[in-house]
């Protein structure tokens, strides 16, 4: 399916502002649309420096993460997508569910702040290309613009 449909597809899909609703419907609908993946996740940003489970899908997962740890941790501190290949080959991957091979974070940024990253797990290595990491970061834009945040 095109970028442009699944921005549309996730735009229909987020009918409501409450941030908590869409970010289940995300979680879900990324994992639902993309082949080869063991977790989907929100971590959020509860306390300064600190990410909490959010909305997720697949196996129970680490938490909390602090910013100074693992691919997590290093999305919300650079503000910068992490695009992992070989998470084995990362310093200080946090090892959650140990199927996972590949990975990519993406930061969400909100009001200027640091809201959380959405974390997408893959046990295949180099899963994730840079089109599915422009097309994840749109879907993002499409959850960030939807919600309302406390
Ligand atoms: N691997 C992540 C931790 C979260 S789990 O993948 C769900 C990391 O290194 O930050």
């Amino acid at each position: 399916m095109s970028n442009d449909m699944l921005e549309q597809q996730l735009k229909a899909l987020l009918d409501t502002t409450d941030w908590l609703t869409n970010a289940a419907q995300t979680v879900a609908f990324v994992q639902q649309g993309f082949e080869q993946l063991n977790w989907v996740g929100f971590y959020l940003q509860t306390s300064p420096g600190w990410l909490t489970l959010g909305p997720f899908q697949g196996k129970p997962a680490c938490n909390p993460i602090s910013f100074e740890k693992g691919v997590c941790g290093a999305a919300a501190t650079s503000r910068q997508t992490q695009r992992v290949a070989d998470v084995h080959a990362f310093p200080g991957h946090i090892a959650c569910d140990a199927a996972s091979r590949s990975e990519l974070v993406i930061p969400i940024i909100v009001k200027g702040e640091v809201w959380g990253v959405l974390d997408i797990d893959s046990p295949a290595p180099n899963r994730f290309s840079e089109e599915d990491q422009s097309t994840i970061e749109k879907l993002c834009h499409v959850f960030i613009e939807a919600s309302e945040f406390d």
